[in-house]
C-alpha cells in the first residue's frame, strides 16, 4: 500500500518516534510505501510531500519536535480545502492516512473519513484532552518537564519568602496544571474545569504564610477561569480552528494575590519548554506503541478509527468518539487528590 503520515497542531514529544514505528513496520512488514505531507492538512492541500523509509527516520527517536514540520490548517476554512485533498490523494496514488494530531487533526480526519478518505488517527496533544484513550503521548514529558520546574522554583520561592505562580499549558483542559502541580507539591493549582476565586485563594495563601510556612507555589492552567465578576481577562487572536491564543494569566493571578496578601509575587510562565525537547522513555514507548498499532489498523482496515491506550492495552476506537468531547479533569479526582495538598 501507498500510505501517506502527516502530523497536525501543536509540536508535541513522540511525533517523531510514532513516524518511525509507522514507517519500520510498514516498510519492513508489509512492504508499504510511505510518504510524508509536510506541515499537517496544510501539505494536504497543496501538495507537498517529502520521502520517509527507514534511512530517512534514523535516529529520529528521541528528538523532539516533528520531521514532518506542523501547522494548523484547517481544510473545511476553504472552498476547495477538502477536494484539493482528495485530488492530491489521488495524484500521490495514496491509498490511507495516518493522521498525528489532537481533537483539531482528527476532527477533520473524521470528517474526511465520512467522505470517503481512508484515514487512521494517533492520538498526540501534552494536554491530555482527547476523549477515548487513557493518555495522549507528550502528555507525560510535558508533565515531568514542569514538574522539573516547580522543584527548582521551590527553593529559589523559600529564599526570598515568595509566592511564586508559574503558569503551563491547557486551554480547555487542566491535566498539566493538575499533574505537575500535584508532582510538585503545589499550594494551589488553577484549571480551566474549576472556576477560583482569587479571595479564597490569596486567603489560603495567607493563612499558610501566617503559619509559618513561607512560600509558595501557585500553578495556573493558561486557560483557567475566574469566579464570575472577579478579574477581567483580556482576549486574543484565534486560530483556524476558533481556538483563541492564550497565555499571561499568571500575570493578573500573581498581581492579585499581591495586592490582597501584601506577600512578594514572581511570575514563570513555561510556555513552549513544555512541548520541546526530547520524549520520556514513557512516552517514547507508548509512541513507537501507537504507531505499530496505526499501520496495523491500516493493514486491518480500520478506517475511520484511532489508535489509543486502554489500561495496559493498545485498541482501535472510531475518531466520532474521540473527537465528540474534550477529555477534561474530574472533579473527583481534584478534590480527592489535588485540593487536599491546598493552602
Ligand atoms: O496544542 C496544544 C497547545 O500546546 C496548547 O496547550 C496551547 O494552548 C497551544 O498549543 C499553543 O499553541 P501555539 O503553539 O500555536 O502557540
Amino acid at each position: 500500500m501507498r500510505v501517506a503520515l502527516l502530523t497536525g497542531g501543536g509540536d508535541c514529544p513522540g511525533l517523531n518516534a510514532v513516524i518511525r514505528a509507522v514507517v519500520r513496520k510498514g516498510e519492513r512488514e508489509y512492504g508499504d510505501d510511505l510518504i510524508g505531507f509536510t506541515n499537517g492538512w496544510k501539505g494536504a492541500i497543496e501538495g507537498t510531500t517529502t520521502p520517509l523509509d527507514v534511512e530517512h527516520c534514523r535516529g529520529i527517536l528521541p528528538r523532539g519536535g516533528t520531521i514532518l514540520g506542523t501547522s494548523r490548517t484547517n481544510p473545511y476554512k476553504r472552498e476547495d480545502g477538502v477536494e484539493l485533498v482528495k485530488k492530491n490523494l489521488e495524484s500521490h496514488g495514496i491509498d490511507a492516512i495516518v493522521a498525528i494530531g489532537g481533537e483539531d487533526t482528527l476532527g477533520v480526519a473524521n470528517k474526511l473519513s465520512g467522505e470517503g478518505v481512508q484515514v487512521v488517527g494517533v492520538p498526540k496533544t501534552i494536554d491530555n484532552d482527547l476523549s477515548a484513550t487513557d493518555v495522549t503521548f507528550g502528555f507525560h514529558t510535558a508533565v515531568q518537564i514542569c514538574a522539573d520546574a516547580i522543584d527548582r522554583l521551590h527553593t529559589t520561592a523559600e529564599s526570598h519568602d515568595r509566592v511564586m505562580v508559574c503558569e503551563v499549558m491547557g486551554r480547555g483542559a487542566g491535566w498539566i496544571a493538575t499533574y505537575a502541580g500535584i508532582a510538585g507539591g503545589a499550594a494551589e493549582i488553577l484549571i480551566p474545569e474549576q472556576e477560583f476565586d482569587i479571595d479564597e485563594v490569596s486567603e489560603r495563601i495567607k493563612r499558610r504564610h501566617d503559619q509559618g510556612r513561607y512560600a509558595s507555589i501557585v500553578v495556573v492552567a493558561e486557560g483557567a477561569k475566574p469566579k464570575e465578576g472577579t478579574i477581567e481577562l483580556s482576549s486574543g487572536e484565534t486560530d483556524q480552528f476558533g481556538h483563541e491564543r492564550l497565555g499571561g494569566i499568571a500575570n493578573i493571578v500573581a498581581e492579585e494575590i499581591k495586592e490582597r496578601t501584601g506577600f512578594d509575587t514572581r511570575v514563570t510562565i513555561l510556555g513552549h519548554v513544555q512541548r520541546g525537547g526530547t520524549p520520556t522513555a514513557f512516552d517514547r514507548v507508548l509512541s513507537t506503541r501507537f504507531g505499530i498499532a496505526a499501520i496495523d489498523a491500516v493493514h486491518d482496515g480500520k478506517f475511520g478509527h484511532m489508535v489509543a491506550l486502554r489500561g495496559d492495552d493498545i485498541v482501535t476506537v472510531s475518531l466520532e468518539e474521540a473527537v465528540a468531547e474534550l477529555k477534561t479533569v474530574s472533579p473527583e479526582l481534584f478534590k480527592s487528590v489535588a485540593e487536599p495538598f491546598f493552602g
